[in-house]
């Protein structure tokens, strides 16, 4: 392999000179520095790993790299990652989602009080909670008087009054005319129906009934009338925990479609709202993909919580690092387990989703406990690890608490009782998980996509191979330099210079 090919991938900072003669393939003449004396040089420009995504992007958050550190539910993703991933340049949301308010206010102060004020990268999870009323509004209330800025909002499969309270609030009109956010949605979804809302303008109808219930200004209700709802889309593609596991290269692409419908339907600017890629983005490859296919930042998940910021326990951690690409499996979800929802978790070194398949498989049968065979009962007994009528005992207890009427329902019906332990021993694998209790390892519930195994293996005999190398800095930091060199290669390709596969690589190393 010619030596100046080599170091034209990598040092994609440096300008490459090439030579261009009629008749005949394009060659590199030198690498970095003036341009040479032939007269047909022309030169292929630097890549930053600055510049791979939407340069709005990097303004309108204060970011240096168009990188975004994912929430993870129950403070996995922890305010120590929220504030790393800021520090690294990137910008992260913290893991509010389940979190008691009290908790989720004091995290919010951790990160507020570790970072300066110019430090601006940085948000919370709102996440859609249908089954919790008043939980939204209250997490709303809580953001707006802590003053969190950024906030992505998940699970919504469409609008509330809520949402669309915290963009409008933050809206103003510049000195120029134009309309600026103080108050910025990330929108996370997997479906173009679901997003387009999000693209444009709040409904005229929520904005007069949030006027009219003084929750905001005539003035806030005229400039939500003008612009999308939300600036950043992030299209979420195969991940880990709730997923449609569509695959990244069809959703952005739907994603981009339904941006120019909802841009043209309501008279907005294309550019003014963003699309972000996540799902599966864990290797140089993959990220320098996300932004060839034109995504304004890209966001990683997975990943992160296998890092030692992360709120998972280090016996969950360490099952992750060594997980491969197939590692992963479906599983009933705890909060919606009755509804058939899945989420995607990790299959090796723990039963879970096998366990939560068989409880699902129970129900959807009409089983009760009472009713079940033999073995069956045993089976039951043996996974929760005690009689099932002390976890009914224990599951009841609780769910007269907070929804007495079902409670009600499964005192009369065992199907549903048996979906009520079954919803316990799910939740209580993520606790297990959370907490790495050493005899629970089994039914560890730890949500993760393919894409913790495609890092592994990419990892595998370097520097990030061990579990406690892995920080969020260095793996956005070494995602985003391999993605240049990615970027670099390609661009040498399709200028005609024949790029051997070797050079499309790029191994992790520790950055200072
Ligand atoms: C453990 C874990 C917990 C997650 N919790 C949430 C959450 O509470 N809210 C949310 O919007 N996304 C959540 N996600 C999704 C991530 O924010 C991110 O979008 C996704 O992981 C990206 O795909 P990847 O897993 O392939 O990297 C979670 C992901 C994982 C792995």
């Amino acid at each position: 392999m010619p030596d100046y090919l080599k170091r034209a991938v990598e040092a994609p900072r440096e300008a490459v000179w090439l030579a261009l003669k009629a008749g005949e393939a394009p060659r590199i003449v030198s690498v970095g520095g003036e341009k040479p004396t032939e007269a047909a040089a022309f030169a292929l420009p630097p890549i930053y790993p600055e510049w791979l995504g939407d340069r709005a992007f990097l303004a309108a958050h204060g970011a240096r790299f168009p990188y975004v550190v994912g929430e993870m539910a129950r403070g996995i993703a922890t305010p120590r990652m929220v504030i790393e991933a800021v520090r690294a340049g990137c910008l992260g949301f913290y893991g509010s989602a389940g979190l008691p308010l009290d908790e989720i206010r004091r995290g919010i102060g951790e990160i507020r009080s570790a970072l300066s004020a110019d430090q601006i990268a940085w948000g919370a999870n709102l996440i859609h909670s249908p089954q919790e009323p008043g939980q939204e509004a209250a997490v709303v209330d809580l953001f707006l008087k802590e003053g969190v800025r950024r906030v992505s909002a998940s699970a919504f499969m469409r609008l509330t009054p809520d949402v669309v309270r915290y963009t409008a609030l933050g809206l103003e009109r510049g000195a120029d005319g134009s309309i600026t956010r103080r108050n910025h949605v990330f929108a996370k979804v997997s479906r173009a129906e679901v997003a387009e809302p999000f693209m444009s303008p709040a409904p005229e109808k929520m904005l007069r009934d949030l006027v009219a219930a003084g929750k905001i200004s005539e003035a806030q209700a005229e400039l939500a009338s003008k612009v999308s709802v939300a600036a950043d889309i992030t299209a979420e593609s195969d991940s880990g925990g709730h997923t449609d596991n569509r695959p990244a290269t069809v959703l952005y692409t739907s994603l981009s479609a339904a941006r120019a419908r909802a841009a043209a339907r309501h008279g907005l600017d294309e550019n003014a709202i963003r699309i972000g890629l996540a799902g599966g983005l864990a290797t140089p490859a993959s990220v320098a993909a996300a932004f060839q296919l034109g995504a304004a930042y890209v966001l990683t998940g997975s990943v992160n919580q296998c890092t030692v910021e992360s709120g998972l326990s280090e016996a969950g951690r360490k099952l992750l690092a060594k997980a491969g690409p197939a590692d992963v499996a479906m599983a009933p979800a705890a909060d919606m387990f009755e509804q058939g929802v899945e989420v995607q978790v990790l299959k090796r070194g723990t039963l879970f989703a096998m366990r939560g398949k068989k409880f699902q498989g129970f129900y959807r049968s009409g089983a009760s406990y009472e009713t079940m065979a033999d073995t069956d009962r045993k089976w039951v007994d043996d996974v929760l690890g005690e009689p099932f009528e002390a976890a009914w005992s224990a599951t009841r207890g609780y769910i007269q608490k907070v929804n007495p009427a079902e409670a009600a329902r499964a005192e009369k019906d065992g199907n549903k009782r048996l979906a009520l332990v079954a919803r316990r021993y799910l939740f209580q694998g993520a606790q297990w998980a959370r907490e790495g209790d050493p005899k629970r390892t089994a039914d560890y519930q730890i949500w993760c996509g393919p894409a913790m195994g495609a890092f592994n293996e990419w990892a595998a005999g370097t520097p990030l191979e061990p579990a406690e190398a892995r920080t969020v800095r260095q793996i956005a930091l070494n995602l985003l330099e391999g993605a240049a060199r990615f970027t670099r290669a390609g661009q040498l390709r399709a200028s005609g210079i024949p790029v051997p596969a070797q050079l499309f690589a790029f191994a992790p190393r520790i950055f200072n």
